[in-house]
């Protein structure tokens, strides 16, 4: 249970909040390189963190993310021409190039004065399938994002996004809560084609009382999650957590290993981030075509990338399939079961009424690192909070099975490294 105050204090990210600020330390995802599908294409309306911004790709392949409104009179640049290196209003035709500077005043007869004006920009870089940018102070700038899923050959990697009408933290909360699997996904445990057939999966099954030993990580927290098998050894689930909305998914079998980022567009709702990837070999034509239409993580959206099942439709509830089963809680397909259940806790959970117990200590745990973290960027600006630098994201989930006395962190650490090329440890 949270006070309301601490409640704020963690789920607001606008400009000049701590946790606002906290996010505007670190490489965030923020389009599908396919959004911005060419030189010159159509602007992107993105809202990130509270702030309206516009992206384009201009005719030099050059990113930019600015301002959504024109500095003369506050049209949405949406509207604007992406044309010959630039952005024009199409009100009165101001140009402004990727960095937000007015390059162009055409009514103005003196030429110097669009030397005063600029609208605000970010920097953006393109891996892994993905357009990120970079919020915080320009002096801060952290390296480049190294989250194996991003660094991969394409050919082995799979990303999507959802619009999440939730505050962002609720979202993660969900993603660091192992103990949800054995009930509301315990029907795709046999079916997902992205799921089944794993050996680790019968564990899920059953023992619906898992024991949560979470570790402290040099960018998170190792969120540990065991379960009982049917001699003396424990089946473990890891989950590397990293500050501050990074999360990888224990993997299954020889399935790819998904996992998610959680990005807040303003704090009532944000993007739902999910990435599958195979640390050693490229996806198949099955896999890939199963995650467009829903399997795994994955979820069908709409060209805003809103998601077919959603409030407004019940999220497509199936009442028979809840009773017999097939889907626990009655909606179809893992990322959306998460997604309605969090979307019903109203966009932003009231905390001061929660009751936590044992199986949400890796979420008790995560809430004061970031507390933590947002804490020290008020008293230093320049403090450089965990997670931003590429060895603390170069890590993997893990499932494997070991003897009942040994901590999970003697079998596990060398396989929570993410090696280039070497096969990740999964059961
Ligand atoms: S409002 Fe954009 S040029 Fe006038
Ligand atoms: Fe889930």
């Amino acid at each position: 249970m949270l006070k309301k105050e601490i409640n704020e204090f963690i789920t607001q990210t606008d400009p000049q909040t701590p946790m606002g600020e906290l996010f505007r330390r670190y490489w965030l995802p923020v389009l599908l390189s396919e959004e911005l599908t060419g030189l010159d294409c159509a602007p992107v309306k993105l809202e990130l963190l509270g702030e309206k911004l516009i992206a384009f790709r201009d005719s030099d392949n050059q990113l930019g993310l600015i301002d959504e409104f024109c500095a003369h009179r506050g049209v949405s640049l949406w509207f604007g021409r992406n044309e010959m290196s630039g952005i024009r209003c199409p009100y009165h035709g101001w140009k402004y190039n990727f960095k937000g500077d007015c390059v162009d005043v055409p009514s103005e007869e003196a030429i110097e004065f669009k030397s005063r004006v600029k609208l605000k920009s970010y920097p953006m870089i393109e891996q892994g399938g993905v357009i990120w940018a970079y919020m915080g102070p320009a002096h801060l700038k952290p390296p480049l994002p190294a989250y194996e899923f991003s660094t991969v050959d394409p050919s082995q990697n799979y990303v999507s996004k959802r619009r999440q009408f939730s505050n962002w933290l609720q979202a993660l909360e969900g993603g660091i809560d192992s103990s949800h699997v054995s009930f509301l996904h315990s029907g795709s445990l046999n079916r997902d084609p992205l799921i089944r057939g794993a050996k680790g999966n019968r564990y899920n099954e059953s023992d619906k009382k898992p024991v949560f030993q979470v570790e402290k990580s040099t960018g998170g927290l190792y969120i540990g999650v065991r379960r009982n098998t049917e001699n003396d050894q424990y089946y473990w689930r890891i989950t590397p957590w990293l500050m501050p909305n990074f999360t990888m998914v224990p993997p299954r079998g020889d399935h790819p290993i998904h996992g998610h980022f959680w990005v807040p567009i303003n704090d009532r709702e944000c993007w739902a981030w999910s990435y599958s990837y195979h640390p050693t070999r490229s996806l198949t034509p099955a896999e890939t075509l199963a995650m467009k239409e829903g399997a795994g993580i994955h979820v069908v959206v709409d060209e805003h990338h809103i998601p077919l099942a959603r409030k407004e439709n019940d999220y497509l509830m199936d009442r028979a399939a809840q009773t017999s089963g097939l889907y626990y809680s009655g909606i179809e397909g893992v990322g959306m079961q998460d997604a309605s259940l969090q979307e019903s806790m109203g966009p932003i959970q009231d905390r001061t009424k929660e009751n936590l117990v044992s199986t949400d200590n890796g979420i008790i745990m995560m809430r004061q690192a970031i507390i933590k973290a947002a804490k020290a960027l008020q008293e230093n600006p320049d403090f450089a909070p965990p997670g931003i630098h590429p060895e603390d994201q170069q890590v993997r989930s893990v499932a494997l099975i070991a003897d009942k006395q040994i901590p999970f962190l003697d079998v596990a650490s060398d396989a929570l490294k993410a090696v280039p090329g070497r096969p990740h440890q999964t059961i």
